[in-house]
Parts: C-alpha cells; structure tokens; sequence
C-alpha cells in the first residue's frame, strides 16, 4: 500500500560545477539540529547585524563554532568572541559536525573540516541580497548550506553579480554544498513568505558551515 507518511529517500541535484543540492538530506536530523540551536541560541542569542553601511539586516543571526562570522564599523570579519556576550561562540554541536561531515563527503569533499557555522534566522520578508561568501582564507573549502523550516526561493548565479540566475525553492532538509569552480558564486534568498511549518513555525532556519581559518 502506498504510504502517505513516507519520508522520500534524498536524491542530488546538480547546480554547478562543484556544486549540488542535496534534497532532503538534512530531514532526518532536523530535529536535533533545531533542538541543538535552541541551546546555542540561549548563549548567543539571534540579533540583527548591522552592515558597514549602517543596514539593519532582516536576517537573524547568531553563530557556533570556534570563529563567528559578524559585522562591525569597519566591515565583515570572523571573530572568535560574541561581541553581544563577550565570550566565545558556543561549540559546534556534535549533531551539526556530523551532519556538516556527511553532506560535504556526500557532496564530493570529504576533506571538509569547517571552524564556523552561520545560523540565520529569517522570518516573512526577510531575505539575504545577491552576494558570495568571500571573507574566508581558504577558498579550497565549501560551503555547505542546510535548510530548516519554511521553504524559501534561493538564487544561484555566476562569479559576476550580473550573470543570469538560476531559482530554486529550498525546503525542509535539504542541503547546497558549493566550491570548486562554483565557490564565489553570487547567491541570495528572496523575501521569505508568510507560512507554517510544523517543526519552526513562522519561520526559516539555515546553517551555514565554513572553513573560516586556513587550515593547520
Ligand atoms: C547565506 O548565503 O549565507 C545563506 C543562504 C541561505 O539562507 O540559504
Ligand atoms: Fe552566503
């Protein structure tokens, strides 16, 4: 008999060279991936950041990990301390590191060992402009990127800001691992739309796992 409630088993979507999507892979671990944020985020709470330019992102942001990615006057940097708390970042749960370490090896990098992970919150209208992840040392790393909760339009393009977009809705667990030849692509999500999720309610979560130091 068909089974309505069956979870479909992940399957890969290529985006690019070097990178993929990997539907559902995430879906299991939700839930201890959502239960270990709550207690990083009793420590280092979500804030919005303020851009060098004086914008108040609609993104939420906290991190955990050995380094946090932040903003301050001067620009975007990776710090090891919470400049809301004055104390280091909370450590990486062990449930985050294992699933980060199965989709990079799943993805094609199983070398992949990331020192920060980004935690965003977004909740209806927020969303992230066209942008790459190019604050980091060591290019040779990913990125691997997990969605939680509310579906959201992800935006892919190319290594200028003006290439043509691919659109691709993200939802519930699944992950987008980029490098290589894809590692400073453009990317952004579109303004997140009101919903329900059972498991986050009104909004969306996204880890996001860097390699923020060179490696030793
Ligand atoms: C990011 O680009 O840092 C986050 C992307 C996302 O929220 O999926
Ligand atoms: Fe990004």
């Amino acid at each position: 008999m068909l089974d309505l409630f069956a979870q479909a088993k992940p399957w890969q979507e290529p985006l690019a060279s070097g990178a993929v999507i990997l539907r559902r892979f995430a879906f299991d671990a939700a839930p201890s991936l959502l239960q270990e944020m709550a207690v990083v985020v009793r420590q280092s709470p979500f804030r919005q950041m303020v851009t060098p330019g004086g914008y108040t992102m609609s993104v939420a942001m906290t991190n955990c990990g050995q380094l946090g990615w932040t903003t301050d006057q001067h620009g975007y940097l990776y710090s090891p301390v919470d400049p809301l708390t004055g104390s280091a970042w909370p450590r990486l749960p062990d449930v985050f590191a294992e699933l980060c370490q199965q989709a990079a090896t799943a993805a094609g990098y199983p070398d992949f060992r990331p020192d920060a992970c980004l935690i965003n919150r977004y909740t209806p209208g927020a969303k992230l402009s066209l942008h790459q992840d190019k604050d980091e040392p060591d290019l040779q790393a990913p990125i691997v990127s997990v969605s939680l909760g509310l579906p959201a339009i992800f935006q892919f393009g190319g290594l200028k800001r003006n290439d043509p977009l691919k659109r691709l809705l993200l939802e519930h667990g699944d992950v987008v691992v980029w490098g290589g030849k894809s590692r400073l692509f453009y990317h952004g999500i579109q303004p997140l739309k009101t919903g329900y999720h059972p498991l986050t309610t009104d909004c969306r979560y996204n880890l996001t796992f860097r390699r923020a130091s060179k490696e030793e």
